[in-house]
């Protein structure tokens, strides 16, 4: 999938590249002119002003200076200036980046500021932005207005770019579970979303097919419910590792771990979480959605949202919630007692509503932000906002 992606920004690059600015997404400010200005690799270099709050040893832009040069200039053999050429036009020798507020050790956010400003002209070559993460847009853009001439040499026109994201949250959905996608491709996904500025990887880590996620409290999940628990897992270490290179490139990992349902891959590993379905009087070996009426089940979640808490730095969680299948709650005599003790009557909505409730109130209580899917507010669940977001 990943592969196909990259395959299809690139055939839109070469598309793009007969075009006058090829941009993508289109700035909200800009100015372009035809003066354009020669940039000799060898000579070329990002630099930090002189008073930006991020300096050498900053790692998001560090890394990001060596990225984008491999992006840029590949390692072909560059065409070098003869010295006629040199003479008489005024070269680009260095992009300088200032950063207003420290924050290279941080991680992005929903409220990160993600503005810039890019100039390109006689007098300057500048990046200015609040935020690491604004640098980052900018140093994307400036890859982008970059081109060739047919000769080989490389060129930036006379520029000026004011811009700003018009959505805070610009997500990509990958889901592991259906489809097993190595590591490699995942962040090869993270490099594609860098390059069109999606800031929010949002990881459908687990669902119904399989279990991937390899939980330190609860290992037989993955042990019993991954496709492969040698080859088709999620370690600690790649969880890590994800986080990181989205981190480096400006993106926040929201993981989604869907309940109650989307849950079959839990069953083997946790005995008793879902709930067993009837045919008649008898349980029919089958199972349906997390058991919303155990106090077991609570316990659970509990402690794996605690884990989960701690594993995904973001403020937020995605805990699902969509597509309830009521059949087998209803097949289930105790269910059924529970629903008439709680008085909700028919309403399996209301039982729906139940588990969501007491699972948001677990996860607030870690501190945690939560996303659900829109069901959830279909179906009328008391939805507390979280804090941060309104
Ligand atoms: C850059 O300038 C050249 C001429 O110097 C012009 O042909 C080209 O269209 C310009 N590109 C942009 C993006 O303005
Ligand atoms: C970014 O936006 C903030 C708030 O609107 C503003 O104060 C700041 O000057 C902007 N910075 C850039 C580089 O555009
Ligand atoms: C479940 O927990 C509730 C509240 O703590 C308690 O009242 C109830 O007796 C418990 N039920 C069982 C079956 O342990």
């Amino acid at each position: 999938m990943a592969g196909s992606a990259l395959w299809f920004f690139l055939l839109l690059a070469a598309a793009l590249a007969g075009r006058a600015t090829a941009l993508w997404p289109w700035p909200q400010y800009i100015q372009t002119s035809d003066l354009r200005y020669p940039i000799f690799p060898h000579n070329f270099q990002f630099q930090y002003h002189v008073s930006s709050a991020a300096q050498p040893g900053c790692s998001v832009l560090d890394e990001a200076f060596q990225r984008y040069r491999d992006l840029l200039f590949g390692s072909d053999f560059w065409h070098r200036p003869d010295p006629a050429e040199k003479q008489h036009t005024l070269e680009i020798n260095s992009l300088v980046i200032h950063v207003a507020t420290p924050g290279c050790d941080q991680l992005p956010s929903l409220e990160s500021a993600e503005n810039y400003t890019l100039t390109i002209n006689d007098e300057q070559n500048f990046l200015f932005s609040e935020t690491v993460w604004g640098a980052l847009r900018g140093l994307e853009t400036f890859s982008q207005l970059v081109w060739r001439s047919p000769e080989g040499t490389f060129f930036i026109n006379k520029t000026e770019i004011e811009d700003f994201p018009r959505f805070p949250h610009r997500g990509l959905l990958l889901d592991t579970s259906r489809h097993y996608l190595p590591l490699s491709s995942i962040l090869n996904t993270l490099d594609v979303m860098a390059y069109s500025k999606f800031n929010v990887f949002h990881w459908h880590m687990v669902d119904d097919p399989s279990f991937p996620y390899e939980s330190f409290t609860f290992p037989e999940l993955t042990r019993k419910g991954s496709y492969n628990p040698a080859t088709h897992i999620y370690t600690a270490q790649d969880v890590k590792e994800v986080i990181e290179y989205a981190r480096l490139r400006g993106i926040r990992v929201l993981v989604e771990f869907d309940t109650p349902g989307h849950t079959q891959s839990w069953g083997p590993g946790a005995p008793g979480l879902l709930t067993p379905c009837y045919s008649g009087s008898q349980p029919s070996g089958t199972f349906g959605p997390v058991n919303p009426i155990l106090n077991s089940t609570y316990e659970f979640m509990s402690t794996f949202f605690l884990e989960v808490s701690s594993v995904f730095p973001d403020f937020y969680l995605h805990l699902g919630g969509d597509e309830v299948d009521f059949s087998c709650w209803k097949s289930n005599p105790d269910i059924q007692d529970f629903m008439k003790k709680k008085g909700f009557g028919n309403d399996f909505k209301k039982l729906e509503s139940f588990y969501i409730q007491t699972l948001l109130d677990i996860v607030s209580a870690y501190g945690k932000g939560y996303v659900v899917w829109q069901e959830v507010f279909d179906n009328k669940v008391k939805v507390p906002l979280s804090r941060r977001l309104w």
